[in-house]
């Protein structure tokens, strides 16, 4: 029907393949050719039943996201495809997902291969489905469980869309196959056309109230989120209007959820995520395959490394200096996966199957035949380089030698090497089998085909791997500093952990900072600034608050209190008044004028901090782009993706506004941490925007 779509015939049936790889995402030309291809099927009175099937890796798994927002429109092929007056069977494999899904229940049938699985992730774009798929999914399985399908985005499998009625049958062997009899055997029993859409749907007291208190719920997560309660409007829609009348509510809704800052957001989010492993200048081609890793360092970070490898498929050997903590550390990771056994999570053959693949060595010589060693000992230049050096003499030529430092300098490190070509950071976030942010760390010589790999290797850990040049604390941690500086010292100005926190959990941040330090524990962040000491601004009041904190003895979750006090064994937050007393003694004796300090305040002092941080980092080449920066921040620091990270916000709030807000804080706070980047104040004067900005 064109390049893309394929029509032939089947016996008395006609079948219609969408070949567009990598995942036949609907686009224009697809939409083109799947119009052509019915037209044809319902012409011809010799085909008594169609199949709808893709090849390649997967049913349609969406439509095309570079089209959206345009003229891109697949209501009209759907509305062919139901109108047929023959029966149209869904014939799916991989994964079905938003308008893939949509197309499927424009089908009169759906089967599924065993393996298969079907989902709205739209939600994760800030899209309500706009091709008749918040009509016809409530009319399939009923409003609650349309609607939650559509707010948590999760996939389902074959076999539970088997029980909720999203699918008719499930395959057992090839699918396509499997529907093509289906469809034989549906002619054969008369069975004919079944559209969803005059399937019949009433609301009913109870449903009644669960969407009310779905609305309230939503509207009370203060997250700022939109989209959300637009999914409820749409399916209201197919519960109080007619079909056709629903369809068109729902374009009404879907059109207006492609316009919100959410939408643009994480659409930007999804390629962003996709684009951060092509480094410019270099050739993915040079990457090889890690066979097998080995972790020198058997604690919290060294096991989720070796976990995150496991998890992967990859062999690897966790080394540390003695038996005793070896054993400890397998325990640990057995342990973890027991309890994934136990929620449900994992076969125990899956768990035994993952287990296995960690070795366990108090032998530095066992790391010889890897071929790439990752340190994750204790954050010291002197121990990291004597570390180095050994892995220097035993580690097979070609072999990677990477450092998961979260602050040291790599070429110092590579350093102690005879090979600085093969050091590159690899910087996990805790816990490492389980965070999808991986920095990686590029020093003057590391060479071109590590760093491909190196991004390969991120993509084979089901990792977002971020370039990152050799400069302190890379990206992250770096912009984190102005942000935690804010964020202390207005403790000394008079806000309380708990309002501070909860403001910036209330603009979307997973986690308020203070929060995140105390589970980190606070003394880590006092260690590094020590390390540092000679790169701190000369101020008594710099991250003073936590300094005290751990001078008293309080560091966080671990020691019962920090910022917040908690019970024996909970994580819950409580007031340390302990700490408010600290805080308010300190403020006293440096002189720190003491005041109310509102919402507004805590999110812009902190926020504007992390965009001009973030802007100074692009201007320095530290990142290659404010995508980038974007990802780091939503994938590892709990930045609310439907703000699109610090770079995509402040295009939001507006570059000229937030360098006036900079401008207006330099005045009315200390003026050396508040000078705008020189990258900012040009953006603001051409009226440019940060989120599409590059490094020089
Ligand atoms: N529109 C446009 N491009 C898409 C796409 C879509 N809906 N879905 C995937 N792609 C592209 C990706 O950008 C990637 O391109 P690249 O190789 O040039 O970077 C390629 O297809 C492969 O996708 P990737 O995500 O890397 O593969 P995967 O095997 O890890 O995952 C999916 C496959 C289908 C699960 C995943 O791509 C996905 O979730 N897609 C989006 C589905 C969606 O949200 N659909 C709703 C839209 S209405």
């Amino acid at each position: 029907m064109n390049e893309l779509v394929r029509y032939e015939r089947r016996g008395q049936l006609g079948l219609v393949t969408i070949d567009s790889p990598p995942v036949n995402a609907l686009s224009g030309r697809v939409c083109d050719g799947l119009g052509k291809a019915f037209e044809t099927g319902a012409r011809d009175d010799s085909v008594r039943g169609l199949v709808l099937a893709c090849a390649g890796r997967t049913f349609i798994a969406g439509a095309d996201i570079n089209e959206l927002g345009g003229d891109l429109d697949f209501r009209e092929v759907f509305a062919l495809m139901e109108g047929m007056d023959k029966p149209v069977v869904a014939a799916i494999h991989g994964t079905a997902l938003g308008g893939g899904a949509e197309a499927a229940l424009a089908c009169h049938y759906r089967v599924a291969a065993a393996d298969a699985r079907l989902g709205f992730p739209e939600i994760s774009l800030g899209i309500v489905p706009g091709a008749g798929g918040t009509q016809r999914l409530p009319r399939l399985i009923g409003a609650r469980q349309a609607l939650e399908l559509l707010l948590s985005g999760r996939f389902v499998d074959a076999g539970e869309a088997l029980k909720l009625g999203l699918v008719d049958a499930v395959a057992d062997g090839d699918p396509l196959e499997f529907a093509l009899e289906y469809t034989n055997g549906l002619i054969e029993e008369g069975k004919g056309p079944r559209p969803v859409g005059e399937m019949s749907l009433h609301r009913d007291e109870a449903t009644g109230e669960f969407l009310r208190a779905e609305r309230a719920r939503l509207a009370g997560a203060a997250d700022g989120r939109v989209v959300p309660l637009m999914d409820v409007d749409a399916i209201e829609a197919a519960l109080d209007l007619p079909f056709a009348e629903g369809l068109v509510r729902e374009r009404e809704i879907s059109d207006a959820s492609l316009e919100t800052v959410e939408s643009r957001a994480m659409r930007r989010l999804f390629f962003a995520e996709r684009q951060t492993s092509r480094i410019p200048g270099i050739d993915p081609g040079l990457a090889s395959e890690i066979g097998s890793a080995a972790i020198i360092g058997a604690g919290t970070m060294g096991r989720g490394i070796a976990m995150a490898f496991a998890n992967s498929g990859i062999p690897v050997t966790l080394q540390d200096v003695d038996r005793p903590t070896v054993d400890k550390s397998l325990a640990a990771i057995r342990a973890e996966y027991d309890k994934r056994v136990q929620r449900g999570r994992m076969t125990a053959e899956a768990a035994a199957a993952r287990i296995a693949l960690i070795q366990g060595s108090a032998e530095f010589s066992d790391i010889a035949e890897a071929d790439l060693v990752i340190e994750a000992v204790f954050e010291s230049m002197a121990i990291k380089k004597e570390i180095f050096e050994r892995m220097d003499a035993y580690c097979k030529p070609g072999a990677i030698l990477a450092s998961n430092t979260s602050t040291l300098d790599i070429e110092e490190i590579a350093s102690a090497t005879r090979r600085p070509s093969d050091v590159v950071g690899l910087h996990f976030f805790s816990p490492a089998h389980v965070m999808r942010l991986l920095e990686v760390v590029r020093s003057a010589q590391t060479s071109d085909a590590v760093l491909a790999t190196a991004m390969k290797l991120a993509g084979r850990l089901r990792k977002i791997g971020v370039l990152s040049a050799n400069a302190y604390g890379f990206i992250g941690n770096r912009m984190m500093d102005p942000y935690g500086r804010e964020a202390e010292h207005m403790l000394l100005e008079g806000a309380t952990p708990q309002q501070i926190d909860s403001a910036l959990e209330r603009f979307g941040m997973a986690m308020g900072l203070l929060a995140v330090f105390d589970m980190a524990g606070v003394d880590v962040g006092v260690r590094v600034r020590e390390a540092h000491a000679d790169k701190l601004p000369d101020d008594p009041g710099f991250y003073r608050a936590s300094a005290l904190l751990v001078e008293n003895g309080m560091l966080g979750q671990k020691s019962g209190a920090g910022y917040y006090r908690y019970e024996q064994g909970s994580r819950e937050r409580h007031e340390n008044p302990a700490a408010l007393e600290l805080f308010e003694r300190e403020a006293r004796r440096l002189g720190i004028e003491r005041r109310e300090i509102g919402d507004d305040e805590i999110v812009s002092r902190c926020i504007c901090a992390l965009i001009n941080e973030g802007a100074r980092v692009l201007e320095e080449g530290v990142a290659l782009r404010a995508a980038d920066i974007d990802v780091v921040y939503t994938a590892g620091y709990g930045f609310p993706r439907h703000r699109g990270g610090p770079m995509f916000h402040c295009d939001t709030l507006g570059v000229a506004r937030v360098v006036e807000k900079l401008q207006e804080f330099s005045e009315t706070l200390d003026a050396r941490y508040w000078q705008p980047s020189a990258l900012l104040l040009r953006l603001a004067e051409e009226g440019g925007s940060l989120a599409d900005a590059e490094a020089p």
